[in-house]
């Protein structure tokens, strides 16, 4: 793979600042982005003031723990743009996250948000190795998701060809990228897993294709499955995570030269990892939920966001913003099976390491006699589909997740092909516990 380090003068300044520098900025703009939700969003004004704290109170970063958090419940109780802090007039763009449950979470941005927004991006994609002149074949889909339309914004501001190709139609995507000829691929790692299958249907070769890097996130992915996506495609696969209540993506980002987790753009968002128990901060390097407060945001400030989100703050390396570790899971996507915690993750790790298995999962749960039982739906890769194979495949699998999470599952190895695919984020897990 080649070396995309970026050179060190393309870097903006605070990227490579003094942990003194950027705490300064930091605090300055804290306390600007307090007292302007306090002092136009009606939310943010009971919620201070029922916890008897003023944003004037806020003489240090570590005073910000005295500030009550804000949660997802609190964005619908508000739905639509009950959150804005400027007239609805100011806002240039909207954006929605569906969610699974209830009312969409609907965010926005005026046109200096949108410009923060795009350098951030632009940010993230010059620290996965991008640069002016490039050309990105963006697969994240376009609408109301914030994945195609930032990563958009960030590949104009850095000064990419932008190929806006959205997710879906998949045979047009492979054929694209040979035509085309592009230097970076964003997608959802899911989702670069079914153009892997379509290069094989039409009989090409990844590994001769032009990329150099592709930039993964949206969903959570394993290190294991880094491994298995840069030697599929022959290039660099880095991750980048955001979220639409804080920006959209281009919130944190890895760099290429290190991959050794994400870099959060703390000059625009000062992240906190609490005990998701108690709520108490966390010292950096122990695990817990990460809390988000928005520092420059005009139109929708969110303070002490919970976001689910598990992970630890590690200091910089390759920039001097903090590193989160990959996210692993999110606090509701963990399943408690007969008491054991299970992550979706863990799963992954654990199928990418079975010989004869294919990229695929999705986790089932039922409970026929009262008891939790969990099935791993997961597919034979091509050249191991023999019912000899599969069931070695089975037993293989079935035996590392208990040796490795203490769990007893059934696996069941499906045709490859047999495992839904995914156009965008992956449906990981299905619920059947309740229904009959
Ligand atoms: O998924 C924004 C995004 C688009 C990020 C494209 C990266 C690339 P939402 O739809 O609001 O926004 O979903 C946010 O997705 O709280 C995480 O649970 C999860 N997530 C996002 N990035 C990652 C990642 C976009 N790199 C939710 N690793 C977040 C693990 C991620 N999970």
């Amino acid at each position: 793979m080649l070396d995309l380090t970026p050179a060190r003068d393309s870097l903006d300044p605070i990227e490579i600042a003094s942990r003194d520098e950027i705490a300064t900025l930091q605090l300055d703009r804290l306390r600007w982005s307090l007292r302007h939700a306090y002092d136009n969003v009606a939310h943010y004004k009971a919620s201070f003031d029922a916890a008897g704290v003023h944003p004037d109170d806020i003489r240090s970063l570590a005073d910000l723990a005295r500030v009550p958090f804000t949660s997802k419940q609190d964005l619908r109780a508000n739905y639509p743009f009950g959150m804005f802090a400027v007239p609805r007039q100011q806002v240039a763009r909207i954006h929605a996250s569906s969610g699974t449950t209830g009312q969409p979470t609907v965010v926005g941005y005026t046109a200096a948000d949108l410009d923060i927004w795009g350098q951030v991006v632009a940010r993230s994609l010059r620290a996965a190795g991008l640069k002016p002149g490039d050309l990105l074949h963006n697969a994240y889909g376009y609408g109301l998701f914030t994945g195609g339309l930032g990563i958009h914004l960030g590949a104009d501001a850095l000064g990419l060809t932008t190929v806006p190709v959205s997710g879906g139609m998949t045979p047009r995507q492979v054929r694209l990228i040979e035509d085309f000829r592009p230097d970076g691929i964003t997608v959802t790692p899911s989702y670069a897993l079914s153009v892997l299958d379509e290069y094989a249907a039409q009989g090409v070769d990844p590994r001769d294709s032009s990329l150099k890097v592709g930039i993964f996130g949206a969903e959570p992915w394993t290190n294991a499955m880094r491994s298995e996506i840069e030697a599929a495609f022959d290039m660099h696969a880095v991750d980048i995570y955001g979220l639409s209540e804080v920006m959209g993506p281009g919130v944190a980002n890895e760099c290429v030269e290190t991959k050794d987790g994400l870099h959060i753009w703390e000059d625009h968002f000062y992240p906190e990892v609490i005990d998701p128990q108690t709520g108490e901060v966390l010292p950096d390097g122990e695990l817990g939920e990460l809390v988000f407060t928005s520092l420059t945001k005009e139109a929708f400030p969110i303070i002490r966001y919970r976001t689910r989100d598990l992970t630890r703050l590690l200091p910089g390396t390759a920039r001097s913003m903090r590193r989160m570790e990959k996210v692993t899971g999110r606090s509701d996507d963990m399943i408690i099976l007969r008491g054991v915690n299970v992550f979706p993750s863990q799963i992954e790790e654990q199928l990418m390491s079975v010989t004869g298995l294919a990229p695929h999962f999705q986790i089932e749960l039922s409970r026929p006699d009262r008891m939790d039982v969990m099935r791993v739906l997961c597919e034979a890769a091509a050249g191991h589909e023999t019912p000899q194979a599969r069931k070695a495949a089975s037993s293989d699998l079935a035996h590392r997740i208990k040796a490795s999470i203490g769990v007893s599952v059934t696996v069941d190895v499906a045709d490859p092909g047999g495992v839904a695919r995914s156009q965008g984020k992956a449906v990981r897990l299905i619920d059947l516990r309740g229904k009959g």
